[in-house]
């Protein structure tokens, strides 16, 4: 075998060879130390992160098949993220995690390492470190959890809760309806089974070439997922030897090509932030612009909530994600690899559609165009998102009145107050919850709607944060409006009553006011509460260095790479 990296630390007859092999000798025999690929299994496994719990078994697996293949497999667990535990919202513990991910990759000796992610911000803070660093890696991911049911009727994680908890807001269902469902929704082992974050995350991993093709969405407790899990051990002691790494697999090309997997997936906003992250730390090239461009002309193909109807095991019964690109394959770059070493394209001969209600032919698309849709104007001069699969066609040319709120807890505290001066055209303006502002950009933007509007029968109402949504949500929301109120964008000079102009064909957000009046105005303090607040530690690093949503979201000094060189012994 050739020289590994890890021989740097375990190569030589002197002392520090000595101790750095005698520490670790507890189960390794001596051939260990002989020269074979050292593949770290980068574990995101916590009690705390309920999506990933099962990412143990996982790993037992991964390591049968390094063994199998002749490396040595390393457990590594690494800071982890439960979406639905960690205050005040995951983002802001994202690039810790990725910047802990990556120290620790660098600092121990491997040649090369597995990710196991799941929930929402695993997999990115995973890719981001191992783009970092840029030693050989492959992720797997978790899987959803298989479909819970709730009186005979089928129940998305999040999407199911929103919508139950808006029926008891309009007085259509009881609480202890409500509630009588909570444990009929998370069923099994597995990350959320909607085409949320966690999912989109997982598949676009795949599109990217990160993944054994074939492998995202296989549903947590099924048994192939140990059996991939045994196949990508195994593949992780080939990437050692044949050097491939993440600068060498991972091109421009593909992360086109995962955009337009987003889009016939109708996948979440959270991956526009996630992949221009990921993007940055390999210095490849990707604009916001490249999601409308690339992704907007891109068919709706899959039928899942919050766009649609099905979950994801229905999605991996139908074909999954390679069948999915087999029907947009023009679309796709045909020169992007994968960590296969064989480009995506040539793993679309043979995968079918087994249910076409599930994922649609392309004759027959769910929405003609589904890709994110970036709109710019005097309120988002560097842009703003919305997903216009999980939008309401009747809102997507809108003009309405501003009704502002400075924070979330404003917001809740004045939604539904029966004097609250709103209608079904309002426009609803949250602010305060950009990258800086919150800081960590919460998941807020899709705000509830009035209840006394609820009781009329209003469903969805234009909204407008510099906050995220949750992929699971649903409505017309535009969010990542960038630069923050936080950060002086304009959004902190609307006021109520404001006229918003929403265009989403003409790609416009605005504020219909002079601009020698918006010039006139003074940015909202109030808005600037959770920026101004006193803090510490990585809050403190995190709002004096984070970038905004347009180029997502990372630290301005971890951007790029350090590769994985560490030229000092440690004694
Ligand atoms: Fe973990 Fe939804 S909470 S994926």
């Amino acid at each position: 075998m050739s020289e590994q990296r890890s021989a740097q630390w375990y190569a030589g007859g002197g002392k520090d060879p000595y101790i750095h092999r005698a520490w670790m000798r507890r189960g390794l025999p001596a051939h260990a130390f002989d020269g074979r690929p050292h593949i770290a299994i980068a574990n995101t496994a916590s009690d705390l992160t309920p999506c990933n719990m099962h990412l143990d078994e996982v790993a037992a697996a991964v390591k049968q098949g390094i063994w199998e293949a002749g490396g040595i497999p390393l457990n590594l667990p690494v800071v982890s993220l439960g979406e639905t535990q960690v205050r005040p919202t995951a983002m802001l513990w994202r690039n810790m995690a990725a910047m802990a991910t990556e120290e620790m990759l660098r600092a121990n000796p491997i040649d090369g390492v597995v990710l196991l992610g799941g929930c929402d911000k695993t997999i990115p803070s995973l890719l981001m470190a191992a783009a970092s660093v840029d030693l050989p890696a492959v992720v797997i991911p978790g899987g959803p959890m298989i479909t819970g049911t709730f009186r005979g009727v089928p129940l998305g994680c999040g999407t199911s809760t929103y919508r139950l908890s808006e029926e008891v807001r309009a007085g259509t269902m009881s609480r202890e309806e409500f509630l009588a469902s909570e444990s009929s929704m998370i069923r099994s082992k597995g990350h959320c089974n909607t085409m949320g974050t966690a999912s989109t995350m997982g598949l676009v991993a795949e599109a990217l070439g990160t993944t054994l093709p074939g492998v995202a969405g296989t549903p947590a407790p099924d048994a192939r997922l140990l059996e991939a899990s045994h196949a990508t051990g195994r593949l992780a002691v080939e990437l050692v030897e044949a050097d491939r790494r993440p600068s060498t697999i991972l091109s421009r090309g593909s992360f086109l090509n995962a955009i337009v997997a987003l889009a016939a997936i109708g996948g979440s906003t959270n991956a526009v932030v996630h992949l221009l992250a990921i993007a940055g730390r390999l210095g490849i090239e990707l604009s916001l612009d490249d999601f409308d461009r690339t992704g907007s002309g891109v068919p709706l193909l899959v039928d899942l909530q919050p766009a649609g109807r099905f979950l994801m095991d229905d999605l991996h019964r139908a074909g999954g994600l390679l069948a999915v690109l087999r029907e947009v394959r023009d679309l796709l770059d045909p020169t992007a690899l994968t960590v296969t070493g064989r480009p995506l394209v040539e793993y679309l001969d043979t995968p079918r559609i087994w249910d076409p209600e599930v994922i649609r032919v392309r004759a027959e698309p769910l929405q003609p165009e589904a890709g994110i849709a970036v709109l710019y104007g005097n309120l988002a001069p560097r842009g703003a998102v919305i997903k216009p699969a999980a939008a309401s066609p009747h809102l997507m040319q809108h003009r309405g009145r501003a009704v502002v709120f400075d924070s979330i807890e404003d917001f809740h505290a004045r939604i539904d107050d029966p004097a609250l001066e709103v209608d079904a055209d309002s426009v609803l303006v949250l602010r305060g919850c950009g990258p800086k502002g919150y800081p960590g950009m919460p998941e807020v933007s899709n705000m509830a709607l009035p209840a006394k509007l609820l009781a009329e029968g209003v469903r969805d109402m234009v909204r407008v944060c510099d906050g995220r949504m949750s992929g699971t949500a649903f409505g017309t929301v535009v969010l990542h409006v960038a630069p923050e109120a936080a950060d002086g964008g304009p959004l902190g000079l609307v006021r109520d009553g404001d006229p918003i102009v929403l265009d989403v064909a003409g790609r416009r957000l605005e504020l219909d006011v002079p601009a020698a009046e918006l010039a006139s105005r003074e940015q909202s303090p109030a808005a600037l509460a959770g920026y101004a607040a006193p803090m510490r530690g990585w809050q403190r690093l995190y709002i004096d260095h984070v970038q905004q949503a347009d180029t997502g979201a990372d630290l301005d000094f971890l951007i790029g790479g350090s590769g994985h060189d560490v030229g000092r012994e440690s004694h």
